[in-house]
């Protein structure tokens, strides 16, 4: 079995109802970090893990995504004759950068759907799936996406669910893991995922964070998972037909993770990435250290 991972799915056609008002405007993936859409850095990390084709699953109302990543000859001819080249190549980079192909996702049926979606271009390829509103930092050249492609190799080409340890009472939020056997240290075979399970009947504080590895055979799973939760096609859903019938792997990252279509896990990437910025950083803290955070 071919065991190289050159495609990431990033689903980004959600309504991003949580970060209401803005998601009426905007697409959330597009809210900035500074001075780069979240998405941005998520197509980064691909990037660094050795992705070479992305696919982005997108509704109708969210053209904003594909401007961004489309060359855009007059405004960079603008630049050069303002004798702005620094910012022409800036601009120039971000829409030559990888390959991006877009899949639209016309109803908005869940995750499962959005993924599933992604097989007119994936066809019998493994691949990456990254929540387009999910942001990982981390240490130069050991990115997650990159440490669950290692787990993917690792498992011989089995379903890879990527996540963390997250504090006991946070479980209740996320799928939690049902840990059959520790392999090593990071990689974990499971018996089951558990959704948003109740404190008391959580198996593990080990969560699902948006980050997945797949063979491409989880699209025969998706298309005859039922409609579940919500009435949506679920992504746990299809995992669990597959665990069914083949060992289902759960990595724990090394890296921080910002749920960015939560406003307070989005205002906290944003101080943290501003804090690891060259050109920001030292005024920054100059201003923090002048804040009075009461209590
Ligand atoms: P979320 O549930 O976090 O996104 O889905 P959402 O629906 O936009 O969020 P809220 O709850 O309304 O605020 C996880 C990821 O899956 C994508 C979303 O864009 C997000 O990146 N998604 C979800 C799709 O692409 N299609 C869907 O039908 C559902």
């Amino acid at each position: 079995m071919d065991l190289n991972v050159k495609y990431a799915v990033i689903p980004c056609a959600g309504r991003g109802t949580r970060f209401l008002p803005i998601t009426k405007g905007v697409a959330k993936e597009m809210c900035p970090i500074i001075d780069r859409p979240t998405l941005d850095y998520i197509i980064e990390e691909c990037i660094d893990s050795g992705i070479t084709n992305i696919v982005l699953i997108v509704s109708k109302d969210k053209a904003d995504i594909k401007k961004y990543y489309s060359i855009d000859e007059e405004f960079e001819k603008e630049l050069e004759r303002a004798g702005k080249i620094k910012e022409r190549d800036l601009i120039r980079k971000i829409a030559t950068k990888c390959h991006i192909d877009y899949v639209l996702q016309e109803e908005l049926l869940g995750l499962g759907h959005a993924v599933l979606l992604s097989k007119e271009v994936v066809k019998d390829n493994n691949f990456i799936v990254c929540c387009g509103d999910d942001i990982c930092t981390y240490e130069k050249g050991n990115p997650p996406v990159k440490q669950l492609i290692e787990g993917f190799k690792m498992s011989g080409g089995k379903c890879i669910v990527g996540g963390k340890k997250v504090p006991h009472a946070d479980i209740v939020k996320y799928g939690a893991m049902d840990v059959k056997e520790a392999i090593n240290d990071r990689l974990y075979s499971l018996k089951g995922i558990i959704e948003k399970p109740k404190l008391e009947e959580a198996p593990s504080d080990l969560a699902s964070l948006g980050k997945w590895c797949f063979p491409a055979k989880i699209y025969d799973y998706l298309a005859k998972t039922p409609k579940g939760k919500g009435g949506e096609i679920q992504l746990t859903d299809a995992i669990a037909l597959l665990n069914k019938d083949e060992d289902v792997y759960f990595y724990d990252f090394i890296g921080t993770r910002y749920d960015c279509g939560d406003k307070l896990g989005y205002l906290k990437a944003i101080v943290d990435i501003a804090l690891t910025r060259e050109d920001l950083k030292d005024r920054f803290k100059e201003y923090l250290k002048t804040l009075d955070l009461g209590e």
